[in-house]
């Protein structure tokens, strides 16, 4: 038998490339090589004949590409998020989705703490200080930060990686709040107390987002929520773009509303270099990096591509985002 074709939209890690080549059923593995991913038009091209698709979260696949590729069996997301598919689509068409949850909870939760810190105590300013040769003295009044230790952190969804992130503030004496959308008892072993939005929003030295991207949750952080936050804190975006309002960010940051953010992911994205974000001293913002370790990198890799396999297998996947089409 010549195996089946298989599409991967850009060059992920080599271990999850030799799983799908070293498979037996598949014949060939179509490799977007391209820095860039495709567009809309390539990316139609790319998976014609194809039987499973390995994606990433900056392609958009969507009931009209999915008709287009009615040989596709299993759209394999190399992402925790998926909501750059449409998966409601998806299942109308038998189309399995699948994600890489839990694999990159710690490694997101770590950057996010990273972002805080840097953050909190100016770091990129103190970098870019040292190298524009302007260090001519310790300075009683330089670069004054903020304290973490003792700090009151605000997570906003106490999910898998939202609770990673409340176990590093504890270990730092922070005191902790969370929104969550179900009370969970871990919440007590991490020392965590519920709050609304807007309490949580009012009492945090920084707020740190941990919610998926869904209309509930599109522009959930606009111009209301950053005015209830204290002039003193930092807002920290490992989530996704659209969950706070750019704009009104921008503006809050040029107000003084907040003091500062730090955001591993914006909208738009990529931000280009004269955006107004880029303009700010206390904006910091890091380009979608969150889950980037050489270790969880490689693990992603391996388990999309293990996922696709499955689907192509006729088994059920570790991780699938629409069970109901197994059925
Ligand atoms: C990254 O943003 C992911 O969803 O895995
Ligand atoms: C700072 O370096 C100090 O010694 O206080």
């Amino acid at each position: 038998m010549a195996g089946v074709t298989v599409a991967v939209t850009r060059a992920i890690p080599e271990a999850g490339l030799d799983r799908l080549n070293d498979a037996p059923e598949i014949g060939d593995v179509r490799l977007w090589a391209d820095d860039l991913p495709p567009d809309p038009e390539e990316l139609v091209a790319l998976l014609a004949g194809c039987a499973g698709a390995l994606t990433l979260l900056t392609d958009q696949i969507d009931a009209e590409i999915l008709d287009r590729v009615p040989g596709l069996r299993v759209v394999s997301n190399y992402a925790v998020g998926y909501d750059n598919i449409d998966v409601e689509a998806a299942t109308e068409r038998g189309v399995a989705v699948c994600n890489t949850p839990g694999i990159l909870t710690e490694t997101t939760a770590d950057l996010a703490f990273a972002l805080l810190m840097a953050s909190a105590r100016r770091i990129p300013e103190g970098v870019d200080y040292v190298r524009a040769g302007r260090w001519q003295t310790w300075g009683p009044r330089l670069l004054l930060g903020q304290d973490i230790h003792g700090a009151t952190l605000g997570i906003v969804g106490l999910g898998r990686i939202g609770q990673a992130v409340a176990a590093r503030a504890r270990g730092f004496g922070m005191r902790i709040l969370a929104t969550a959308r179900h009370e969970d008892p871990v919440a007590d072993e991490l020392g965590v107390e519920y709050r609304d939005l807007d309490d949580l929003l009012r009492e945090a030295d920084f707020v740190s987002l941990h919610v998926d991207l869904s209309p509930e949750t599109t522009g959930m952080i606009g111009a209301d929520e950053l005015a209830l936050m204290k002039p003193t804190a930092t807002l920290i975006n490992t989530a996704r773009g659209p969950v706070v309002d750019t704009g009104a960010l921008v503006e809050a940051l040029r107000e003084g509303t907040i003091a500062g953010a730090a955001l591993d992911v914006t909208d738009p994205e990529p931000l280009s270099a004269d955006h107004p974000l880029l303009a700010l001293p206390n904006a910091l913002v890091v380009p979608h990096i969150a889950s980037a370790t050489v270790a969880t990198r490689d693990r992603m890799a391996t388990v999309a591509a293990d996922n696709l396999l499955a689907v192509l297998r006729g088994r059920r996947p570790e991780h699938i985002v629409n069970p109901e089409i197994l059925a």
